[in-house]
């Protein structure tokens, strides 16, 4: 079978993760299954199936519009071919990030964002304090003729808080390390899509 680890762009991520934390790739996946995915988060949003995020996790999650403005929707095998296509693409990156770096990450869960114009999403760190298991996020983004112009960055705060911006162009991923990379959604001047992830470890919890 096809070894995941020796796709040249898998391994390139590899590399930079565990070179730097974070890694970057221009066109992950071809434009025409990010156009897809793209209508396919539009639609689900005019069918009223995203809601607005929460800030937390569990029972203290609640929704805060001063931290965060984004509007979201889980996803799970089997919903369309295009999202089947984007987790299998992250299952192979899955697999390349354990052969390479032995982080032994079991899942990844990943939903739709979508930013209305004016939203954003202040500085925070990924991992919960009470729940460690998100391990590497990745963020795979669907604007197409995004223009700096248009805000919406995603910023993220490297050694010695050394900004470096991202623009959350479609083919675009960004993929860093969850518990280490402090990072903020600078406010949207128009709709802004994304696929959001995280591979997961598994957790401490004995049961
Ligand atoms: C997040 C997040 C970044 C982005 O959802 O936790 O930081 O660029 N998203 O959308
Ligand atoms: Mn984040």
């Amino acid at each position: 079978m096809h070894n995941p680890c020796e796709h040249p762009m898998l391994s390139a991520i590899v590399d930079d993760l565990a070179t730097r934390g974070w890694s970057q790739q221009t066109l992950f996946l071809p434009d025409g299954l990010s156009r897809e995915l793209a209508l396919e988060c539009r639609r689900r949003y005019a069918e009223g199936e995203l809601n607005p995020a929460g800030v937390g996790r569990g029972a203290a999650q609640e929704v805060r519009e001063a931290i965060r403005g984004d509007q979201i929707q889980w996803i799970d095998p089997g919903e369309s071919e295009a999202c089947d296509h984007y987790l299998g693409a992250m299952d192979s990156l899955r697999q390349a990030i354990n052969q390479g770096l032995f982080l032994g990450l079991e899942d990844f869960e990943c939903h739709f964002a979508l930013y209305p114009p004016g939203a954003f999403y202040r500085r925070h760190l990924d991992r919960f304090r009470d729940d460690d298991r998100r391990t590497v996020s990745a963020v795979f983004y669907l604007n197409e003729g995004w223009q700096p112009d248009d805000g919406g960055q995603l910023r993220m705060f490297l050694d010695g808080d050394v900004e470096h911006d991202v623009q959350p162009i479609a083919g675009s991923l960004v993929v860093f390390l969850s518990g280490a990379i402090p990072h903020e959604v600078l406010p949207a001047g128009r709709e802004r899509l994304s696929l959001t992830g995280w591979f997961r470890r598994r957790g401490n919890d004995p049961f």
